[in-house]
């Protein structure tokens, strides 16, 4: 592939140009308060280097999913205000996406400044199947530009959605990777080409559905996979053991006996759990064999022996990849298998592994159950995107970079 970068761009000069800047400003709220803000401090490099060269930034974001119309509880004013704080400058927030505030406001940039538009998904064209619709969108947010526009792709959390801000875009724009889609995709190359073994992959979660390709490609080149969370009732149902209340999808109880019988050597699952009478924080909890766990109770997290043997395998590992917390880390008192796991692959990292967490909860969790971010190589601001991305998958927002 042949991408430009955001170097190129600076090359090429972007003083009193408009840039169009994809990001992924997708952080969990709770009411109005970000309860994690990474992916905002992973996107302001791009956006800060583009302002600090003079660059007339429009930056393009979605929060959560509307459905394709304006939804209070999913403005982006709380990114708009923490981006700002970031950036250590003023960001002004659209009040549309591109309607007559976000057009206003895109002639009044002068160099350096900073626009972010409003929800991009509140417009229903951005997440449309069809391509003419989408096009119109890509169209309207280039005519915020003025002559000489660019785009910027920086949203590597989204890279797999063919959509108009991420992909449509491009196809009209000279096109650039932002630093962030940039650093994602050399990291991600890294596990793909000669890692070094042994190579272990952790996956947890709630369903098997959503990791079943993964799985499946990870098996295969990975010298061992463990399985925890939500998702492992599931295959211990494919044992034909009772799984009591946990999560269970029916319909994958077969597809997990399949992938444990022609796995048998690569899958390594919990011994025991932690189980509770209800899903809550203050729930009773006890630790108990996988093998009996009792009707009315439910696993919700993996148990302490699990975690010792899980830990002896990935401490010794040369390459780790983690998606997927073990447990509801969430709450207190099912947080120890996810803590332990990942101090396991910090320790791994230490002596010199090289180890990613793939994006979404489990970045969330080094974060929230205070491990150290530099305890990992690399911590991936995209859940979906980096599993499509190791599953061999084309990623659209990837592919139309190319041959810029
Ligand atoms: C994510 O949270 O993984 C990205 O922001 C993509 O969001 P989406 O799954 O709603 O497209």
């Amino acid at each position: 592939m042949t991408v430009k970068t955001l170097k190129d761009l600076l090359d090429e000069g972007v003083a009193g140009r408009s840039v169009l800047v994809r990001s992924d400003l997708n952080v969990p709220l709770d009411g109005d308060t970000i309860t994690d803000p990474g992916r905002i401090l992973a996107s302001a490099p791009t956006i800060s280097t583009l302002a600090e060269a003079g660059a007339k930034v429009i930056v393009m974001a979605h929060l959560g999913r509307p459905k394709g119309t304006p939804d209070p509880a999913l403005s982006l004013a709380p990114v708009a205000a923490k981006l700002g704080e970031v950036l250590g400058r003023n960001v002004q927030l659209a009040g549309d996406v591109v309607g007559q505030d976000a057009l206003a406001r895109a002639e009044g940039l002068t160099d350096g400044d900073v626009l972010l538009l409003e929800n991009i998904r509140f417009d229903p064209r951005e997440t449309s199947k069809d391509d003419a619709e989408r096009l119109a969108l890509a169209k309207a947010l280039v005519e915020l530009t003025d002559m000489g526009g660019a785009f910027v792709s920086d949203g590597f959390g989204v890279v797999h959605r063919k959509q108009a801000s991420v992909y449509d875009v491009a196809t009209l724009l000279p096109h650039y990777a932002g630093t962030l889609v940039a650093a994602e995709v050399e990291v991600l190359q890294k596990l793909t080409t000669d890692e070094e073994r042994p190579y272990a992959v952790v996956l947890g979660g709630s369903k098997v559905s959503d990791k079943l390709a993964v799985i499946e490609a990870l098996a295969d080149k990975a010298d061992t996979l463990v399985i925890g969370g939500g998702m492992y009732y599931t295959f211990l149902a494919a044992q034909g053991v009772s799984v009591g209340n946990s999560l269970c999808e029916e319909s994958m109880i077969d597809t997990c006996k399949e992938l444990l019988e022609r796995y048998a050597d690569v899958i390594h699952i919990p011994q025991d759990v932690v189980i509770a009478d209800s899903f809550s924080a203050d729930a009773e909890a006890r630790t108990v064999s996988v093998l009996e766990i009792p009707d009315g109770w439910m696993g919700l997290d993996i148990g302490p022996q699990s975690v010792e043997r899980f830990a002896a395998i990935l401490s010794n590992s040369r390459t780790v990849f983690w998606n997927g917390p073990m447990g509801v880390f969430e709450f207190p008192k099912f947080s120890a298998g996810t803590k332990g796991v990942a101090e396991a692959i910090v320790e791994a990292t230490g002596k010199g592994a090289f180890s990613v967490v793939g994006g979404g909860d489990s970045a969330a969790a080094v974060r929230l159950l205070g491990l150290p971010e530099d305890g990992f190589s690399h911590i991936s601001t995209g859940g979906g995107a980096s599993l499509e991305y190791l599953e061999g998958k084309t990623l659209p927002g990837l592919e139309v970079l190319d041959g810029a």
